[in-house]
């Protein structure tokens, strides 16, 4: 019996990131796509966002963890396991950047954007991958960046973090061709979200101007997810 047959819905779709932005639109996408969701978050405001999708009737599971640290990547392992349900969809999208030029930002703020763009994104696709490989088929969506590809003046650890998960997206990709698993990455530009104030950039230049809609972005990247492209450049000209 598959997860789907249990239950009325496609099966269980995991979203890191996912109380506000793009995360939170990638959840409503799934629901919309009848997936239940298992819904990651640092902050306690992501259980009211979970509470939101039972009135489609969605089972959204709502896991409050640093995934910048060993211990909330551990709650989360163990809060998956607990639901013994198979992860058809996960979208690894939780990530932070911290501003400014390298020699003035403090190490602990450069680092944690390391544990939770590299980190955690290496640690969750190790937990998510091995099992869709085993039964065939899933799907995997890595949020990067459009500035992956480029040097990222006055972001040089979140740069070279969304470089290594592109590359590590497509190089996984490459490897899983023949075993029904597809992965997809998702490279936004400048998107409207609370991105900007969390990396200390809400009075510059970039924080003010156009910004693509974290709703067009999240279903875009949806999109060709399920439509199994390689990857999926949206968002605004400009590069985060
Ligand atoms: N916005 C842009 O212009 C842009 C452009 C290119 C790429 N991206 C990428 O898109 C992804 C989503 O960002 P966004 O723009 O939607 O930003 P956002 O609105 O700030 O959302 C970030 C999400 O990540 C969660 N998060 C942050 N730190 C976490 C931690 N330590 N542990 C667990 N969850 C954590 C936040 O939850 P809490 O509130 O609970 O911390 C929130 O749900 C990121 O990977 C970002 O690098 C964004």
């Amino acid at each position: 019996m598959n997860d789907s047959e249990t239950n009325g819905t496609r099966g269980l779709a995991l979203v890191t990131g996912a109380s506000t932005g793009i995360g939170y639109e990638l959840a409503r996408g799934l629901a919309a796509r009848r997936y239940d969701l298992v819904l990651v978050a640092d902050d306690d405001a992501v259980r009211p966002v979970a509470a939101e999708f039972a009135p489609q009737g969605i089972t959204a599971h709502a896991i409050e963890a640093d995934l910048a640290t060993n211990v909330g990547l551990a709650e989360v392992r163990r809060s998956l396991d607990a639901l013994e349900r198979p992860i058809e969809v996960a979208a690894l999208n939780a990530g932070v950047g911290a501003y400014g030029r390298f020699d003035r930002i403090p190490i602990d703020a450069d680092l944690r954007v390391i544990a939770l763009n590299v980190t955690a994104t290496v640690r969750l696709a190790k937990y998510v991958l091995p099992p869709m490989v085993d039964r065939g088929h899933g799907r995997v969506l890595f949020t990067s960046s459009s500035t992956a590809a480029l040097p990222g003046t006055l972001f040089a650890t979140y740069a070279a973090s969304e470089a290594f998960v592109h590359s590590f997206a497509a190089t996984i990709r490459d490897e899983l061709a023949d075993t029904g698993v597809s992965i997809t990455t998702l490279m936004p530009g400048i998107t409207d979200t609370d991105f900007f104030d969390r990396a200390g950039m809400e009075n510059t230049k970039i924080a003010r101007g156009p910004k693509a809609d974290p709703e067009d972005v999240a279903q875009q990247g949806l999109e060709g997810l399920f439509a199994g492209k390689d990857r999926v450049e949206v968002g605004a000209a400009q590069r985060v």
